[in-house]
């Protein structure tokens, strides 16, 4: 299949390119860089530097490259940032992908796969997490997810509108290879920054809580790899070939692990200390959340290969220990944004 992958610089998006190359496809990427990295795409995958809410150049594309079907990451991610800076995160978040769903009508595009996460839930009312739990999120970042399921739900509604939702719970891990990982900048996510601690590139790691009622007291999280993630989206992507298929899927391995439990994964995968500093519970925390994946098992035969956290561990410190500075294509983009669509084959930074 021909695949728009929009946002695909980023950090789940470039993990995903990879997998669909592995299996056969021919994606195509879109990225503003506002938070990707032109490096963590291999110079032969088709790139365009745009942004998905320009639906000029998203049309341009969707045509000139016969797209069959879109996978959709792009979006603000930080969850606190949300709660201070809400237009900012409908702007991007909802508006953009009006924006791209947009072109998308315009040039009967139908098929889309759309990157959700577990924040559309809030606090859980019972673990673990199914399809069937009420969606009440905290935070606008939430908010922006649940909007756009809604809306896609809409759309399937009045017109021959396939669509996939893939909630994902922690994405964490990095290309069993090395070649590519994690690096985002300011970094919020507990692997990166529990490695960066035990690489001593930063401060100690703020433990937010450890007095949760968990079993060591600090909160518990799913970890997914994200090359699960990316198998995920090769299978969604052959259901959207069936008409009227419109799935609503939690992608998790189903196991809670706690923050220190974290810690001791990376002292373990590391050799090394992770120097850690207590600090006060978060807003918004809830002390435990977990997929129940069993749905997603069903309908998409998805079994996750990355089953323990050491493993998925592992993998991130192959990663960040290989490139202690992340990508190497760090350039200030905000005084080159493109207007048009142009296709970018390899270098860095070229816009
Ligand atoms: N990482 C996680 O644990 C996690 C969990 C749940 C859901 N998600 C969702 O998965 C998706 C990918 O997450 P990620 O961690 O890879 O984030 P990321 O920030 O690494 O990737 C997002 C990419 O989208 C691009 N982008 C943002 N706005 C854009 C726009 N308007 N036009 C064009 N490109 C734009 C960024 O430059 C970036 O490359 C996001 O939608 C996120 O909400 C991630």
């Amino acid at each position: 299949m021909k695949i728009l992958v929009v946002g695909g610089a980023g950090y789940v998006g470039s993990h995903c390119v990879r997998q669909m190359v592995a299996a056969g496809h021919q994606p195509v990427v879109v990225d503003n860089l506002v938070f990707g990295h032109r490096g963590a795409l291999a110079p032969d995958i088709p790139f365009y530097r745009g942004n998905m809410e320009d639906e000029s150049i998203i049309t341009d594309i969707l045509h000139q490259e016969q797209i069959e079907v879109v996978t959709h990451f792009a979006a603000f991610t930080y969850v606190g940032e949300s709660v201070e800076d809400p237009l900012k995160y409908y702007l991007n978040n909802v508006a953009g992908t009006l924006h791209l769903l947009n072109a998308m009508k315009r040039t009967g595009v139908n098929k889309l796969v759309f990157s959700s996460s577990c924040t559309t839930f809030g606090i859980p009312d019972f673990l673990p997490i199914g399809e069937t739990h009420k969606q009440v999120p905290i935070s606008p970042y939430g908010q922006s997810k649940l909007d756009i399921e809604t809306l896609l739900l809409s759309l399937a509604k009045v017109e021959d509108f396939r669509f996939a939702v893939l909630r994902y719970f922690n994405a964490a891990g990095a290309a069993e290879d090395g070649a590519i990982g994690e690096d985002h900048d300011p970094e919020t996510h507990l692997i990166p920054l529990a490695i960066a601690a035990a690489m001593r590139k930063g401060k100690a790691l703020k433990v937010f809580g450890a007095d949760y009622p968990t079993p060591d007291g600090t909160c518990q999280r799913d970890y997914v790899h994200v090359d699960d993630l990316g198998r995920a989206h090769i299978a969604a992507m052959e259901k959207l070939k069936e008409p009227n298929t419109r799935l609503f899927l939690n992608l998790g391995v189903g196991k809670p692990y706690s923050v220190r439990e974290v810690i001791d994964a990376v002292e373990r995968v590391s050799g090394k200390k992770v120097p850690v500093v207590l600090a006060e519970r978060r807003d918004g925390d809830p002390p435990t959340l977990f997929a129940d994946p069993s749905l997603a098992k069903d309908v998409l035969g998805w079994e996750v290969k990355f089953n323990h956290l050491e493993d998925i561990v592992a993998t991130a410190w192959k990663w960040h220990s290989t490139h202690p500075a992340g990508f190497d294509d760090k350039v200030d983009i905000t005084r080159h944004k493109g207007t048009k669509a142009q296709r970018h084959k390899g270098g860095r930074g070229r816009t």
